[in-house]
């Protein structure tokens, strides 16, 4: 290649090419203004200069690169790597990608020994790598921000394991619950949130390096060596594959999309109850912005934010799996299109969590205003049925006998309380003693005691549980985001 490009006769406006020979005209700028991604790539300038320091590390060990030239490459990018931290590098869209601005910066800075990292690699398998490397660091961030947020529900149901609450099923008054009971609810679609990153890390955890460009490479490369120095358990085991697979990247957005449905659910929860119409929770004032127009109004906005953000996520998913559908193999330059809606997917749900974490800690529960829908929600019908049943009544009668009982009720204005145990005992053929003992919330809910119910020592110990495990998922997290023998290398 090299000699080809020396031989080559140099037309006019060929020199714009950062590389390669035989071109008859410039490119079109428009070409260039399309064909360039450094602007949203550039998000993986440590990853690609980490690639690159393992890449030449393993070079130098193979005896392809000399040991003047990989000291030279070495300082280089290390150099590049400082600049690029300190916010004094020049991107370049003339240079196209990440890749190809950090590779010709290397060679502005070393000259010609710059020419010889590229040996046995190609952008295909570079990109490739780049982006597993990010999504790993990107979802080990996430890992942890899930434990966080998992922590915060923990300690909020064991705060609020015993407090009474109405459960609900079509958003309709249903039976009683504990706020702890609710939180773990969430936390529990959250916990597997985690597990599914868990799985997508394990999964992904594979070296596209030493692929090049689809079909390997003629020169003696070790691919475990870079394997090794990149921490991936093992090197990808069929080269087109490699460049061309981005499964990973979908999986992840999946998770996202996932993960960012389930804060939609509690973001809508929290716009309903700290309306004035349930006033269930209140939201202190950091979590709240006012009305511009009306003076008494706190709005719920991060929680609407929770709640839509998850559509742009989700978006993102899609616009991945659209891009991959039908894609011959190997690499193609749709593969390009990947990435915004990788960062933007991934970014979105890291933040939404950091963010759901403070204002769920923050929430303030209210006990009376709960209390009291309890009551009007005649929430105790069925554990009144369920005395019936257990006075021999057939369930079917004693629904009738309870159905008919509320509409009445619920018709004059009336509650379970307001009419008394002794009136109620009359109506449905049970003792004042019975009918009182039913109409205790504290008592229902400790009747609940099945595994995974509402019964208060059960919550209080599924949050202990939680705690426990969100300990254990710390670990995992900062597994995955330790430093790899390559990026120690770089650090020096
Ligand atoms: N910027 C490119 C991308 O993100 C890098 C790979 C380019 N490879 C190529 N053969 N043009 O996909």
């Amino acid at each position: 290649m090299a000699g080809s490009s020396a031989t080559a006769p140099q037309t006019a406006g060929s020199s714009d090419r950062l590389w390669g020979g035989g071109y008859g005209e410039a490119t079109h700028p428009l070409v260039l203004r399309m064909n360039a991604s450094v602007s949203f790539d550039r998000r993986m300038w440590h990853e690609d200069i980490v690639g690159s320091v393992a890449h030449a590390t393993m070079l130098s060990e193979c005896g392809l690169l000399g040991a003047d030239d990989y000291a030279a490459i070495l300082g280089g990018l290390r150099a590049i790597h400082a600049d690029i931290l300190a916010g004094q590098f020049a991107w370049s869209e003339a240079r196209e990608d990440v890749h190809m601005n950090i590779e010709a910066a290397l060679r502005d800075r070393i000259g010609a020994a710059a020419g010889r990292l590229h040996t046995a690699r190609s952008r295909n398998d570079q990109v490739a790598l780049d982006e597993r490397l990010w999504l790993r660091r990107q979802l080990a961030a996430i890992l942890e921000r899930l434990a966080g947020l998992l922590e915060a529900l923990g300690r909020s149901a064991t705060e609020h394991h015993d407090w009474p609450m109405c459960g609900y099923t079509h958003l309709q008054r249903a039976q009683p619950v504990t706020v702890g009971h609710h939180l773990l609810a969430h936390a529990t679609a959250f916990e597997r949130d985690a597990a599914r990153v868990v799985d997508c890390l394990q999964r992904q955890d594979v070296n596209p390096l030493g692929s090049g460009a689809l079909a390997g490479t003629t020169l003696a490369i070790d691919r475990a060596r870079t394997t090794e120095l990149l921490g991936f358990a093992r090197p990808s085991r069929n080269s087109l594959d490699a460049v061309g697979d981005r499964d990973h990247l979908a999986e992840a957005l999946f998770c996202a999309a996932l993960g960012s449905t389930h804060l939609s659910r509690v973001g809508e929860e929290l716009v309903l109850f700290t309306s004035a119409e349930f006033g269930y929770v209140r939201l202190p004032d950091a979590f709240t912005t006012g009305s511009s127009l009306m003076p008494q109004k706190k709005n719920p906005d991060m929680a609407e934010l929770l709640r839509a953000k998850s559509g742009r996520v989700l978006g993102d998913l899609v616009a991945l799996l659209t891009v991959l559908k039908g894609l011959p193999l190997a690499y193609n330059k749709d593969l390009q299109e990947d990435k915004e809606p990788l960062f933007d997917g991934l970014s979105t749900w890291h933040d939404t969590l950091e963010v759901a974490t403070p204002m769920l800690a923050a929430a303030r529960w209210q006990k009376a205003t709960l209390l009291g829908a309890l009551d009007r929600g005649f929430l105790l019908a069925t554990d009144l049925a369920d005395a019936l049943v257990n006075a021999g009544v057939p369930f079917r009668t004693a629904h009738e006998q309870v159905a008919a009982l509320v509409a009445q009720l619920a018709e004059a204005d009336k509650t379970f309380r307001t009419l008394g145990a002794k009136a109620i005992a009359q109506r449905l053929t049970l003792t004042e003693a019975q009918v009182k003992e039913v109409l205790d919330v504290r008592r229902s809910l400790r009747l609940r005691d099945v595994p995974g119910g509402p019964h208060p020592v059960r919550v209080r110990k599924e949050a202990e549980g939680l705690l426990e495990r969100v300990a254990e998922l710390r670990v995992q997290a900062r597994r995955w985001a330790w430093p790899c023998p390559a990026e120690r290398l770089l650090a020096g």
